[in-house]
């Protein structure tokens, strides 16, 4: 079965195939229009898709050594996302599945970020917990079975990536923040700054990176020019310790609340360094069996939305072509 995988939700326009479980392809385009604005303009990102969307999809059926024809199944993200995103990626998929004639499946962009670390390890067992970390997400998940899952945290204001990204731009760093402050901080000190991890009273699950980002802007702030050249890196590693130590932390606390010793870590923010390594100190201290995704399927992309569909498909689920595009839609719906 050759299942095609569409993915617009934001600034990546993505397609990757699927077969049997076996990735075919997994292509990304992701949008440089947005680079010199410092964030994604959403009119802008829909036009992007618009021009990018065919031709992404050729190069994923010719990477793949397939024609149209040998798609049995067609899969896209319905949510959630920029409306006008999404839109193009949906619209384009379930048209393509009515022409082919062939089975459509909407899926839950987070839940193809749930799913990202089974394209490298199929036989990775639920129940699992899930930390999914990105520019728009910071989800603390217990994933007991394909559209059975409970979320067990999640964050009261900015995203976990969200909050990299306002903090590069306050260290004047470059856009994307994340990669930034990840490089920055491997010359820095992260003990140079004592920056508050915020504790949430009545979910301690929950998590809170609008405090922290205040902390650094003003103690950024309140530095001359030469102290802000000299302070950088250890302002980014500290910011970042910060950060990773509440995303260990809330982990810990999901493993001892649901007795789970299986982790994903997933997203963008998963790819960070600091969190990798503080992830794989937690695994051998609490002897854990952990996965964070290859860099590729952290990101968004459209290969994770594939192993999503694959497996909604052989649980009995379909769409039908009426499914809305659901800019708000939660993990659990
Ligand atoms: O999953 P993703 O591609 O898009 C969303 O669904 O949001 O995540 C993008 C986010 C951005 O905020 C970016 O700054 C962050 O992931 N990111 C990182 C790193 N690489 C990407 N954050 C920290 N360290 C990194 N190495
Ligand atoms: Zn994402």
């Amino acid at each position: 079965m050759n299942l095609l995988a569409i993915e617009t939700s934001c600034d990546e326009t993505a397609a990757a195939v699927i077969r049997d479980g076996e990735l075919l392809c997994n292509i990304v385009a992701s949008q440089e229009v947005h680079l010199q604005y410092g964030g994604v303009v959403p009119e802008l990102a829909s036009r992007a898709h618009m021009a990018k969307m065919v031709p992404i999809v050729h190069k994923a059926l010719e990477t793949s050594g397939l024609s149209l024809q040998d798609i049995d199944v067609v899969a896209a993200t319905y949510g959630p996302g920029l409306i006008g995103s999404l839109l193009v990626g949906l619209t384009f998929a379930k048209g393509l599945a009515l022409s082919l004639k062939c089975p459509f499946l909407g899926i839950n962009h987070l839940e193809g970020h749930l799913f990202s670390a089974m394209l490298e390890h199929p036989t990775l067992e639920m129940p699992f917990l899930c930390l999914i970390v990105s520019g728009g997400h910071t989800i603390l998940a217990e994933v007991r079975g394909v559209g059975d899952y409970v979320i067990l945290g999640q964050t009261r204001d900015d995203a976990a990536g969200e909050a990299f990204d306002k903090v590069a731009k306050i260290l004047e760093l470059p856009y994307p923040g994340g990669p930034a402050i990840d490089k920055l901080a491997r010359q820095g000190n992260p003990e140079a700054v004592a920056f508050p991890v915020a504790r949430i009273k009545d979910n301690p699950l929950d998590f809170s990176f609008s405090g922290l980002k205040t902390a650094v802007l003003y103690h950024y702030q309140a530095l001359s020019e030469e102290q802000r050249e000299k302070n950088r890196a250890d302002i980014a590693a500290s910011f970042q310790k910060a950060v990773v130590q509440a995303l260990i932390s809330n982990i810990k606390k999901a493993i001892n609340r649901t007795g789970i010793r299986r982790v994903v870590v997933a997203g963008g923010v998963a790819r960070n360094s600091a969190l990798a390594a503080a992830m794989a100190d937690l695994a051998a201290e609490e002897n854990l069996e952990y996965y964070i995704p290859a860099a590729q399927f952290c990101t968004d992309n459209a290969a994770m939305i594939a192993k999503a569909a694959e497996l909604r498909y052989h649980a009995g689920y379909r769409s039908s072509l009426a499914l809305s595009a659901a800019p708000n839609l939660p993990l659990t719906s």
